[in-house]
This record gives C-alpha cells, sequence and structure tokens, in this order.
C-alpha cells in the first residue's frame, strides 16, 4: 500500500447510498428478528423484522441488475479459481486488492443472500402453518409449520454462522490493507488500492450516481410499513388494547354464543375434543349444579358446531396441543383441568387467582384479550394487574 497521506483525495464512491442503506438496514432487521425469536410474545416484532429482511434482499435482488457499477451481481461474479488465488497470495506480498468485494466477500454475499432468502421464505412457511398467518395460510398443517420451524432455526443459525464468516473476512482484510472497511460502507468512499497489486483496471470515470430519489422512496417505504405495521402500538389505550397477533377468524355461532355465554365466556369449541363437548351437552341438567334445559332443536344446532370446530379441527395453536395432550379417557368436563391448560398455567401465582377481578379459572378473558374470539395469542395476554406475563 502506498502512504495514505494524499490518499484521502483520492478516494472514489464505491458504495451507493441505497446499498448501505440496505446493507444496514439488513443488520437491522436480522438483530431484530434474532432478539424476537423463540418467544411468541415477540411474535409480531419477529415476522416484522421477517417481512423488513425479506423485502430488502428482494430490493437487492432487482439492485444487483440495475443498481450502480459496483452494486451489480456480475461486477462481482467471480469463480472459485478467482477466490482460490485471492485466499492464496492472501498473506503474500502478492496478494490482490479490489475496490469493490473481493472474491470471497462476494460468495459470502451471495451465500449470504440466497440464505437469507431461504430462511425468510422457509418463516412465511412455518407462519403459515403454526399461527395461520402470512402468504401460507391456511395451505399447511400444523404439523408441517412445526416441521418447517425447526428448518428455520437450523437455516438461521447457518446464517448466524455466515454472517459470522464475513464479519471475519471484513476484520481480516481491513487489517491487510490498513482500510476500514466498515468505514467504507457507511461513507460509501473507498481509496483506490496501489495499481501494483491491483488485478483490477481502477475505473475512476465510473459515475456512481447517488440515487437520492430511489433512496428516499426506499426510506419512506420502510418507515410507512413499519408504522402501518405498529399502528396499534401508538394508537392503544385502555380501551382499546393492541391486540398485535390477532389470530385467524374463527368460525362463530350466534347460538352458541348466546346459549353458552350467559353465565361465563363462551368457550370456543377449538379448546376441547369433541367427545369432552358431546358429554357437556348430554349432561346439561347436571351442569356444575346447574340445569341448563335447552330444548332438542338448540342442542342439535350446539352440538353440530361444537362437534365441527372441536380441538380436532386444529384451528389454532391452543387446539392442536390440546388435542395432542388430553387422553382418550380424560372424563372431567373442564378445560381448566385439561394437561394443556394446566401445564400452560403452573406458573401463575396464587395470588394472582387471588385478585378480585379473576372469579374463577374459567374467566379466561381476564387474562386473555382475545378468549371471545378463541385463539388465544401470546401476544394478547394481561395479567389482571395489566402487567405482561412473564415467561
Ligand atoms: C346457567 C349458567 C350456565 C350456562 C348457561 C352455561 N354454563 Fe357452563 N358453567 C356454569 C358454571 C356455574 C360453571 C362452573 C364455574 C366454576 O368453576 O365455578 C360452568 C363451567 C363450564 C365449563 C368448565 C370451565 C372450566 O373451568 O374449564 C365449561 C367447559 C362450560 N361451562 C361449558 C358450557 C357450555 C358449552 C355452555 C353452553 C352449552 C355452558 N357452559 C352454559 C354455568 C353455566
Ligand atoms: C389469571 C390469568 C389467566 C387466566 C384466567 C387464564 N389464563 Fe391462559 N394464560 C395465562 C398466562 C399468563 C399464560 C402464559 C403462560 C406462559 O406462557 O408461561 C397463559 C397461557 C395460555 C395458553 C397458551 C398460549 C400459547 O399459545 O402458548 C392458552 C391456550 C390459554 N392460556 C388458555 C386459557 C383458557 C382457555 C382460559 C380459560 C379457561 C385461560 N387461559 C385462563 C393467564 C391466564
Amino acid at each position: 500500500m502506498s502512504n495514505t497521506t494524499d490518499s484521502s483525495t483520492h478516494q472514489i464512491r464505491i458504495w451507493d447510498l441505497p446499498t448501505r442503506l440496505f446493507h444496514w438496514l439488513l443488520v437491522v432487521a436480522f438483530i431484530l428478528a434474532w432478539l424476537s425469536q423463540g418467544d411468541d410474545r415477540y411474535l409480531d416484532i419477529h415476522v416484522f423484522s421477517g417481512y423488513l429482511f425479506l423485502g430488502l434482499l428482494a430490493f437487492r435482488l432487482i439492485w444487483g441488475f440495475i443498481g450502480t457499477h459496483y452494486a451489480r451481481f456480475y461486477h462481482f461474479a467471480y469463480g472459485w479459481r478467482d477466490v482460490w488465488d485471492y485466499l492464496k497470495t492472501l498473506l503474500t506480498k502478492q496478494r490482490q486488492h479490489f475496490l469493490g468485494h473481493n472474491p470471497a466477500g462476494s460468495w459470502a454475499v451471495f451465500v449470504i443472500l440466497g440464505l437469507g432468502l431461504i430462511v425468510s421464505l422457509i418463516g412465511l412457511l412455518t407462519l403459515g402453518g403454526e399461527e395461520r398467518h402470512g402468504p401460507f395460510a391456511g395451505m399447511i398443517g400444523f404439523a408441517y409449520g412445526d416441521m418447517f420451524h425447526q428448518w428455520h432455526d437450523v437455516m438461521a443459525w447457518l446464517l448466524l454462522g455466515l454472517i459470522g464468516i464475513h464479519i471475519l473476512g471484513v476484520v481480516v482484510e481491513s487489517g491487510l490493507h490498513r482500510e476500514n472497511l466498515v468505514k467504507a460502507m457507511i461513507t460509501g468512499f473507498k481509496i483506490p488500492p496501489n495499481s501494483l497489486f491491483s488485478k483490477e483496471p481502477i475505473r475512476e470515470n465510473i459515475r456512481v450516481h447517488r440515487h437520492g430519489l430511489i433512496a428516499s422512496l426506499l426510506i419512506l417505504v420502510v418507515i410507512a410499513s413499519s408504522v402501518g405495521y405498529f399502528w396499534g402500538y401508538l394508537t392503544q389505550s385502555e380501551e382499546q388494547p393492541y391486540l398485535p397477533f390477532v389470530g385467524p377468524d374463527l368460525p362463530d355461532n350466534a347460538l352458541w354464543d348466546e346459549a353458552c355465554g350467559e353465565c361465563h365466556l363462551a368457550y370456543h369449541p377449538t379448546l376441547l375434543p369433541a367427545r369432552v363437548w358431546q358429554r357437556i351437552l348430554n349432561e346439561q341438567h347436571d351442569h356444575f349444579e346447574e340445569d341448563l334445559d335447552f330444548d332438542e332443536e338448540t342442542l342439535v344446532e350446539l352440538h353440530t358446531f361444537a362437534v365441527k370446530n372441536a380441538a380436532e379441527s386444529m384451528q389454532t395453536e391452543a387446539a392442536w396441543k390440546m388435542q395432542h395432550t388430553t387422553p382418550p379417557d380424560y372424563s372431567k368436563l373442564r378445560i381448566t383441568k385439561t394437561p394443556y391448560w394446566l401445564e400452560q398455567h403452573q406458573n401463575i401465582a396464587e395470588e394472582i387467582w387471588q385478585h378480585p377481578d379473576v372469579i374463577f379459572q374459567g374467566n379466561c378473558a381476564v387474562c386473555h384479550l382475545d378468549a371471545e374470539q378463541g385463539t388465544f395469542e401470546d401476544a394478547a395476554m394481561r395479567l389482571p394487574n395489566n402487567e405482561i406475563p412473564e415467561k
């Protein structure tokens, strides 16, 4: 490397503004997605960052064809021989210096882009299967969603590993060429290398446009979609709490709501297996010491609705889990005695059950804002003192 005293005047712009914005927004989206993973209460943030991630990747794919010189894929489409040559001479004086991505770096970029797309797409399949949200909602069963979830995790770890290698490469190259590549990705400027070591002809005459308009549009789209996504958070009040991750619209029945909602919440049929609903209706004259006394016609309609939408229909995560954990010989007529319910609520402190608002355990709506709809999303839970429950 030549000395750097006058090189500052020799800087040329390599990374255009959209490429730099893409790079750092991708970093933000990845960190957000990583921090919000694994806990369903932050699923809305996770899904949002996933969409942002995917949107950014889609932008980068387009930019790889229509962007400025150094951002275009053809400019850094190196073969494996170039990578080998680059790595072979890396620690010698013959090492090559590139203005854009070096061959090893370019491979990292392609693999990160490809793997990022795979992770996001598998994430959408998980979302469709497990939560019945997103473009694949209703097309994939819960069990497949669960399988995709595992792949999503594996691929995300792979992606993290690659990002680690990429960062290591940046540190190594910055050190070897005494050039701060992180700064270059912020300012866009790099110092043209001494042409003796450069494999690449220096093309200072290339005009790298600033693309201010496209960049501003990009920022606007990102801000607008973020605000749109989180509008509920921004405008929530006590009367209208934010229901961030509202599940699918479950089938509803006016007679069921009226007949069963008179004394307590009209529990959604997805919360118990069909055989338990059948027993509840058959034993209507001795319903927890109440006589429900429905006529035959009413009973038939309630029965049809309950059986059709019972846990077996697996319309929600809770239904799926209830269906898979309630033993065939379960003999109680309660939701609150099922193994699944007991497991989910075992960590709730006794004083919370004693809170005057709770009244009894079957009063799901005090803690689950979406209890009426029957979806029981994690993000819609509040404890009676208005605290968000701790895991
Ligand atoms: C006349 C009032 C009344 C009506 C109407 C009524 N129930 Fe109940 N239900 C009760 C009472 C009382 C309990 C017991 C509450 C407690 O545990 O203290 C109960 C409990 C339940 C439970 C158990 C909740 C738990 O702890 O898991 C289920 C399930 C249930 N009812 C279903 C229904 C269904 C389905 C209907 C409509 C077909 C219905 N109920 C209509 C009074 C009623
Ligand atoms: C006193 C508050 C409270 C009441 C009442 C309550 N729950 Fe919960 N429920 C919670 C909390 C808190 C969690 C989360 C526990 C955890 O994740 O460790 C939870 C978790 C759940 C989950 C699991 C959600 C998921 O996807 O992981 C389901 C399903 C559920 N409750 C259903 C019910 C039903 C049905 C009722 C009424 C019969 C009910 N709950 C009554 C507080 C309550």
